[in-house]
C-alpha cells in the first residue's frame, strides 16, 4: 500500500496493530468529540493566497528558545512507544535527530530518558529533546527525573498540566486495556537494580505552587502544556513558565473540551509575544501547519501521527511522517506566496 499522507499512515497502521493498541492510541475521552473537533476546526478556515510573489527559493527553517529546527513540527509527548514497535523510542528520537526536528520525550516512555538521549545524539545534527513530565503525588521522584533530564541533556522540560485524573476512555474500558503487556515497563520508574515500576498516579492536588516549584528546581525553559484558557496565560507567565503548548491532550481528557486552533489566537493574544506559543491536536496537514503558524504559534505538534509512523515503518516510518508533513507544508507555503515561515500571518485566512 502506498502511502500519501498522514491518513493513509492511520489506516496502514490500523491494519497492523492489535486493536486495543490501535485504540488506546486513537481513542479519546467519552464520545471522543473533542477529537473530532480538533481535526475538523481546520477544515473550516479557508486560505486567501497571494500570488506573483517569487517563492522560488523557501524555507522553513525556525527557532524555538534559541534552539534551531529545520521545520515547524515537534513530535508531541506520547506515552509507550515500544507498543507500535520493538525500537520504541529510540526509533522515535533517531528519526527526529534525522529529520532536524525536538522530539518531546513522554515521562511514561517505555524506553529509559539516557538511553533515548544517546540515540538521539549519535546524529551531529540533531536538535537536542525535551522532557515531559507529570508532577506525582512522589516529588522526590519529580526531583530525580529531572535531574535525569538534565544530565541526559534535555534542553526544556514540558509540564503537563491537563491531566489532574486520568480522561474517561472508553475504548480502553472496552478493550479492559490498563497495564502494559509483558516485557515493556514505564522504563523512567524503574530505578536501576529494581524492576517493579511504583504505581503511576497523577497528583490531583496539583496547582500553581507546584509550577512555581519545578521553576525553582531547574534552569531549564519551562513550559506548560495543556494551556486552552487566555486567563492562564497570565497565571503562566507569572509563575515562570518559559513556553505554552496549547492542548487539549488531543482530546483524551475533557470531552467536548475546545479545540485548540480555535481557541489560539485568544492564546497568542495573551501572550503578546512575552513566550512561545505551541499548539497540537488534530494536525495532519501542511495547510493544517500553515494556519496554526498564520494563527499565532511559533510552531507545532504532532502525536498520534508519529505512532502511526512507528508502527508502520519505525525510525524510517517517523521519519517519513514528517517528511510527509514538511513537503506539505512547503507546497502551502509557496501556493501562499510565502517564501518563509515569517511571511506568514493572519492576512492569509478566512473564516
Ligand atoms: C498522548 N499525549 C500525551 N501528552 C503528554 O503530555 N504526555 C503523555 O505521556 C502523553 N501520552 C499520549 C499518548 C497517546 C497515545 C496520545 C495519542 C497522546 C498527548 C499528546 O502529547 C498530544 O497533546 C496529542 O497527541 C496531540 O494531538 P494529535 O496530534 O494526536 O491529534
Ligand atoms: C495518555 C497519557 C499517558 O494520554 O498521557 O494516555
Amino acid at each position: 500500500m502506498e502511502l500519501f499522507n498522514l491518513d493513509d499512515y492511520e489506516r496502514a497502521a490500523q491494519e497492523m496493530l492489535p486493536p486495543e493498541i490501535y485504540d488506546y492510541y486513537a481513542g479519546g475521552a467519552n464520545d471522543e468529540i473533542t477529537v473530532q473537533a480538533n481535526g475538523a476546526a481546520y477544515g473550516r478556515i479557508r486560505l486567501l493566497y497571494r500570488v506573483l510573489r517569487d517563492v522560488s527559493q523557501r524555507s522553513l527553517a525556525t527557532e524555538i528558545l534559541g534552539q534551531p529546527l529545520s521545520l515547524p513540527i515537534l513530535i508531541a509527548p506520547t506515552a509507550f512507544h515500544r507498543l507500535a514497535h520493538p525500537q520504541g523510542e529510540i526509533a522515535t528520537a533517531r528519526a527526529a535527530a534525522a529529520a532536524g526536528t525536538i522530539m518531546i520525550v513522554s515521562m511514561v516512555a517505555t524506553t529509559a530518558i539516557e538511553e533515548i538521549a544517546a540515540a538521539n545524539a549519535a546524529s551531529a545534527k540533531a536538535p537536542p529533546l525535551w522532557f515531559q513530565v507529570y508532577v506525582l503525588p512522589d516529588r522526590d521522584f519529580t526531583v530525580t527525573l529531572v535531574r535525569r533530564a538534565e544530565a541526559a541533556g534535555c534542553r526544556a522540560l514540558v509540564l503537563t498540566v491537563d491531566s489532574p485524573i486520568f480522561g474517561r476512555r472508553e475504548r480502553d474500558m472496552r478493550h479492559h486495556f490498563h497495564e502494559l503487556p509483558p516485557g515493556l515497563s514505564l522504563a523512567n520508574f524503574t530505578p536501576s537494580g529494581t524492576t517493579t515500576p511504583p504505581k503511576f498516579d497523577f497528583k490531583a492536588d496539583l496547582t500553581w505552587a507546584d509550577v512555581a516549584w519545578l521553576r525553582t528546581l531547574t534552569d531549564l525553559p519551562l513550559l506548560l502544556k495543556g494551556i486552552v484558557h487566555p486567563d492562564d496565560v497570565r497565571l503562566a507567565w507569572e509563575h515562570g513558565a518559559n513556553g505554552l503548548i496549547v492542548s487539549n491532550h488531543g482530546g483524551r481528557q475533557l470531552d467536548t473540551a475546545v479545540s485548540t486552533i480555535e481557541i489560539l489566537p485568544e492564546i497568542a493574544a495573551a501572550a503578546n509575544g512575552r513566550m512561545p506559543i505551541l499548539v497540537d491536536g488534530g494536525i495532519r496537514r501542511g495547510t493544517d501547519v500553515l494556519k496554526a503558524l498564520a494563527l499565532g504559534a511559533d510552531a507545532v505538534a504532532i502525536g498520534r501521527p508519529v505512532l502511526w509512523g512507528l508502527a508502520v515503518g519505525g525510525e524510517s516510518g517517523v521519519y517519513d511522517v514528517l517528511d510527509n508533513l514538511r513537503r506539505e507544508l512547503d507546497s502551502a507555503l509557496a501556493l501562499c506566496g510565502c517564501a518563509n515561515l515569517d511571511e506568514v500571518g493572519p492576512e492569509l485566512l478566512r473564516f
